[in-house]
């Protein structure tokens, strides 16, 4: 795991866009696995500057949501589908047909299902995903894998740990808007990226991030899997990193082999 610890947000932006492109294959169409919320907002944008200064073309790439609400009316400002439409294919030019979300609008758990394991078969079919963008739960969850998911799960619907409904009520008006269930890729579905990237600002997330870095691989801490991956990459801010114990070495590490 490379633990990369930046000065400001901005940078943790341009680091993580660093990281990501990185691993984008230059032989075939990338794929990218996308995450929603407030972490990620700043490496979109550093994604964006990329493309428009000519560093990097998404018009021929694939992308693959984490996960999607379940219920949400379909065209939902706050469905993850119309949240990515405008803050991934927007900013960096990622043609809307080939932006893929979980299908949320499944009237039964028969229904959710099959439309779960056809996305799994939609990833399956452009090759994997290249690069899984990720932030994390305040809970240490990953995508909406909340504690005590599966560490090989795959992509299901979930009930969202109350938690997890308190924190993106922001994005609604009362927090009985926020729904109670989602589908979400499974821990054993990210662990199929071919690179996770994870990015983490403020000290809310100081816990969740020792604990997923430094403490033992346990479905309690879903996002403790990123320890099993052979290429992940965290970057974070000094608020994010600032309960990890052996961070002397991390920032050694990132120097290289200069
Ligand atoms: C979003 C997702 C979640 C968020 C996490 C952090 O698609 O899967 O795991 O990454 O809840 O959210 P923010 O970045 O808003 O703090």
């Amino acid at each position: 795991m490379e633990i990369i610890v930046c000065p400001t947000p901005e940078e943790v932006g341009r680091r993580a866009a660093d990281s990501v492109l990185a691993a984008l294959p230059d032989d075939r169409d990338p794929v990218l696995g996308l995450a929603t919320g407030s972490s990620p907002l700043g490496l979109y944008r550093e994604l964006g500057r990329a493309v428009s200064e000519g560093r990097a073309d998404f018009s021929s790439a694939y992308g693959f949501a984490l996960d999607e609400y379940v219920g949400l009316p379909p065209g939902h400002p706050q469905g993850y589908h119309q949240v990515l439409l405008r803050e991934v294919s927007e900013t960096v030019g990622l043609p809307p047909d080939r932006l893929n979300v979980p299908d949320g609008s499944g009237r039964t758990l028969a229904e959710l299902t099959a439309g779960a394991r056809a996305y799994e078969e939609r990833i399956r079919t452009v090759g994997g995903v290249d690069v899984q963008i990720l932030g994390i739960g305040a809970n240490g969850h990953l995508g909406f894998n909340e504690p005590g998911s599966a560490l090989t799960s795959r992509t299901r619907v979930k009930r969202l740990a109350a938690r997890t409904r308190t924190d993106n009520a922001r994005f609604f008006e009362t927090i009985e808007d926020v729904p109670t269930h989602c589908v979400t890729q499974g821990l054993g579905t990210i662990l199929d990226a071919r690179r996770l990237v994870l990015v983490a600002t403020g000290s809310a997330k100081a816990h969740a991030i020792a604990a997923a870095a430094e403490g033992p691989l346990t479905a309690s801490v879903p996002a403790s899997i990123l320890q099993w991956h052979a290429d992940t990459v965290l970057v974070l801010d000094e608020d994010a990193a600032q309960l990890l114990t052996n961070r002397q070495y991390y920032d050694d590490a990132a120097e290289g082999l200069g």
